[in-house]
């Protein structure tokens, strides 16, 4: 029988636990604060920042809802992330990616303090990960390590196959899954939109992570047997039409009776044929994401107060 992993109840123990270390902070006086910086109109990043406030809310983070006019000039944006920089009351910064063609993304991830960049996105973070001394990992690509070993699958010594290279994603999981540490020691292939043969790589995955934004492009017969799949895509497709309306690898439990259906990377109904372990789309990676924030702000409120919070 294929399992089918559960990421909203993966997410919910995850929440739960987070509740040993936000008393622990209470305690001591602490209340860890996310600020989410909004810049765009785009309806499911809309929902994808209000999702995230939400959470905020049920385990006790409080949450600053910044949102700024698309249109505005970019310097609107930098100050406002000086602003949260300097703001000491403020543990966790979020810039919802995309932001407008006018602002540069690598500049504003630059400007974020690394000590309370909760995306683990700046430059100093990443290099960190890299060099297997992590201060915060990821959302997505921890979650996913998370749910692997939910699914009580060891990563060690396994052929692990990553299917697209963004930096929130792919290149972020091929490196935790290359780690000398629990939930690494795989041996990690990257695929991508220039990779030759993609099924004969797909098919060697004992794990295989589906994060390349293309609606349904992994099939049953690009799986093995009894391998762990992972779809990370999050597809909107109109439902009319069955035309695909875009992608994105983000948090999106909502908005699927709206004209148009939420699809994964992975053709669900054939790959869990072939799959031991497979995930969901929607209630798979996207709970996930969206924990892992949570994990990550209370870290650092941790961090931020030298106290050594309980965070397994
Ligand atoms: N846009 C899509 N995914 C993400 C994410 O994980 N973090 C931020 N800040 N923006 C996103």
């Amino acid at each position: 029988m294929t399992e089918i992993i559960d990421g909203n109840a993966v997410a919910q123990s995850i929440r739960d636990d987070l509740s040993t270390a936000i008393d622990q902070l209470a305690d001591a006086g602490h209340t860890p604060t996310l600020a989410t910086v909004l810049m765009s109109d785009d309806p499911a990043s809309e929902t994808y920042v209000s999702m995230k406030q939400s959470d905020c809310e049920e385990v006790g983070i409080e949450a600053l809802d910044i949102d700024i006019d698309p249109e505005a000039d970019a310097s609107e944006l930098y100050d406002t992330v000086s602003e949260l920089n300097a703001d000491e009351s403020v543990n966790g910064i979020l810039v919802q990616m995309p932001v407008p063609d006018h602002v540069s993304d690598r500049q504003v991830l630059r400007a974020i303090d690394p000590r309370k960049d909760v995306d683990g996105f700046h430059p100093e973070n990443v290099g960190r990960l890299v060099a297997g001394d992590a201060r915060y990992k990821p959302c997505t690509p921890h979650g996913i390590q998370k749910l692997i070993d939910s699914a009580g699958v060891d990563t060690e010594g396994k052929e692990a196959v990553v299917v697209g290279r963004s930096d929130i994603v792919g290149k972020p999981m091929a490196n935790l899954l290359i780690q000398k540490a629990p939930g690494g020691n795989a041996t990690t292939t990257v695929c991508h939109s220039r990779t030759e043969d993609l099924a004969e790589k797909t098919r060697s995955a004992d794990i295989l992570v589906a994060a390349a934004g293309v609606p349904e492009m992994i099939d049953g017969e690009m799986v093995a047997e009894g391998a762990t799949v992972i779809d990370v895509g999050i597809n909107r497709v109109d439902v009319s039409e069955q035309g695909s309306e875009g992608s994105q690898t983000e948090s999106d439990e909502a908005d699927t009776d709206k004209g148009y259906e939420l699809v994964g990377d992975v053709e669900f109904e054939s790959a869990k044929e072939k799959a031991g372990a497979i995930t969901p789309v929607p209630g798979g990676v996207g709970p996930m994401t969206r924990a892992m924030l949570l994990y990550n702000t209370v870290k650092a409120t941790g961090l931020q107060h030298d106290i050594d919070v309980d965070l397994s």
